[in-house]
């Protein structure tokens, strides 16, 4: 089957599975040699419905331009496909929004197949991984088996806490700088 038609079928399998949700998808971008995995959409995505166009978005930009990695050479998602509303506005994913999504996350990298994929903060790493050690980890390749070929993880912060936290910022652009390499 080919990548087009098995990532549609994913898609479609996630519309039925969360019925009137607005789900973002990743952009298709199909032979992306690189993925990067955020949290889930915020506002500006999900009224856009493509992932990653708000400020956080702004600065991976920014980090994927430096590194010269072009946007349209990435395939870029979240683990959670729509914007958690129930509660505090613009809250994390909850356990049960992250398990309920991180199947359908292997099943499209295995569809995509990325040289690398990186993380972007700690919900993606341990959707992934299991692991939470952000700040231990990030930078350092993970490599992790899940029924198929090898996927490459590339950890590194999320550009949110990245504007949050600006001293974050030399060590998340020499990060994509690496992913890069890795390609
Ligand atoms: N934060 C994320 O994790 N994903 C987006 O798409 C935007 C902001």
């Amino acid at each position: 089957m080919s990548k087009q038609k098995a990532l549609s079928e994913l898609k479609a399998f996630m519309l039925r599975a969360f019925p009137g949700r607005k789900l973002v998808f990743g952009h298709d971008r199909l032979n992306a040699k690189t993925a990067l995995i955020g949290e889930a959409p915020g506002k500006e995505e999900e009224r856009t419905g493509k992932p990653f166009v708000g400020r956080a978005g702004k600065l991976l930009d920014k980090a994927l331009e430096n590194a010269g990695i072009s946007r349209s050479g990435a395939y870029i998602t979240n683990v959670v496909k729509f914007r958690p509303t129930k509660g505090k506005a613009n809250r994390k994913p909850n356990k049960n929004e992250v398990q309920a999504f991180a199947p359908f996350l292997i099943k499209e990298l295995k569809i995509i197949k990325p040289r690398v994929v990186c993380t972007l903060g700690a919900t993606a790493l341990e959707a992934l991984t299991g692991r939470k050690e952000i700040t231990k980890l990030r930078g350092k390749i993970i490599k992790i088996k899940s029924g198929g070929p090898v996927l490459i993880i590339l950890p590194t912060y999320h550009p949110a806490a990245v504007l949050r936290f600006r001293r974050l910022q030399g060590k998340f652009f020499s990060d994509i700088r690496k992913l890069k390499k890795l390609a």
